[in-house]
């Protein structure tokens, strides 16, 4: 028997074209002794794999080697084990790549259970959830003493986005989300109940915003770069505190946007801090528990976005980029 996986062959020149890809199929390897055999069902596409097929080796992890299978993390079924800690039937769920089967000794692999939906597990539990977590409370360090400040969120419809919106809303902060599109701004108000989602491709952006936080900005959770962050950042009140999570509007481009002047973090004293969630891998049991409750407790609605089989794969993650994704992109297989 045979399965399939997709390999980098190519870096991009901009953005990512399925020709950079080759789809292999090769025979279904034989566990060996301590390895188990690990069928995927769900594979997630995540904005970073834009990074992840660049030559960059000063990034915070290595690129992707051409011939290599392209790295994503996903979902499983042990289906052969020779490793008495992941018996068969076990769902796991690991960096295990853009493939249909997985040999693994379980290194970075995680048991995760069966009772919760695999849509929920990648859209609440799994990068999406454990970034906003550590962003809204390592980085930002929000709590219930925040009441009543305001939160703006670029990509505020997005599986990251989303999350931070409904945690700083359950701590009682007056949260404002930018988006791309006017069915996702009435998303994030009418289903989520953020106070007010701004469409950053509106000509009068800028008004609306002005409008939204009549009394400033204490918290900016930036997604995105591009035309809402200058807007976003000149709002700032004093001692505001900014987490840098993601560029979307950049990774395509050679040459980096010019960021905002260094003054007003002068003027007002602001904390601008970046992270990527590889540097905080360890801390996956304890945020994944706390995100399992908030789900189990309602606290958390997502939306996930599934494409079929695993050939999509190769020009669905541009659904990303595009703004076409409604909520968490999924591909099953
Ligand atoms: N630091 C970390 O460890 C970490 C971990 C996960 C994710 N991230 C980052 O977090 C951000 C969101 O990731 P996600 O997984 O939640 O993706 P996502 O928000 O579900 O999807 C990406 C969204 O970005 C928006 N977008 C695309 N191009 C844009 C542009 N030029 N200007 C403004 N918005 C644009 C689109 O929404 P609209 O329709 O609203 O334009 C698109 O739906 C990304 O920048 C990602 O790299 C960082």
């Amino acid at each position: 028997m045979t399965y399939r996986s997709i390999k980098l062959i190519a870096r991009p020149k901009k953005e990512i074209t399925a020709d950079i890809f080759s789809i292999t199929s090769q025979d279904i390897p034989e566990p060996k002794d301590g390895e188990f055999l690990i069928k995927m069902t769900h594979l997630s596409l995540d904005p970073a794999m834009r990074g992840w097929v660049s030559a960059d080796t000063e990034s915070y992890i290595p690129p992707v080697e051409l011939g290599d299978v392209m790295r994503a993390s996903g979902i499983g079924e042990v289906v052969e084990s020779n490793n008495a800690q992941f018996p068969v039937g076990t769902r796991v769920m690991g960096l295990l790549g853009l493939t249909e089967y997985a040999l693994s000794n379980g290194q970075g692999v995680n048991p995760i259970p069966k009772n919760i939906p695999a849509e929920a597990v990648l859209s609440v539990i799994a990068l999406p959830g454990i970034t906003s977590y550590h962003g809204v409370f390592d980085v930002l360090k929000l709590s219930a003493d925040d009441a009543g400040k305001t939160i703006a969120i670029t990509a505020g419809a997005g599986s990251v986005g989303s999350l931070v919106g409904q945690m700083a809303k359950n701590l009682g902060l007056t949260v404002v989300g930018v988006a791309g599109s006017k069915d996702k701004c009435q998303w994030l108000t009418d289903e989520l109940g953020f106070d007010h989602a701004i469409n950053y491709k509106d000509t009068n952006f800028v008004e609306q915003l002005a409008n939204a936080v009549p009394n400033g900005i204490d918290f900016f959770f930036e997604n995105t770069g591009g035309v809402a962050q200058a807007p976003i950042f000149e709002r700032m009140n004093a001692h505001g505190r900014i987490a840098v999570c993601g560029l979307i509007s950049e990774y395509d481009k050679e040459t980096p946007d010019p960021g905002p002047s260094w003054l007003n973090i002068i003027k007002k004293r602001l904390s601008i801090q970046g992270f990527t969630m590889p540097d905080h891998f360890h801390r996956i049991p304890e945020y994944g528990q706390a995100l399992g409750s908030m789900l189990a407790k309602g606290e958390l609605k997502y939306r996930s976005h599934t494409i079929e089989g695993i050939e999509s794969a190769t020009t669905g993650i541009n659904l990303l980029f595009e703004g076409k994704n409604q909520g968490k992109l999924i591909v099953k297989l």
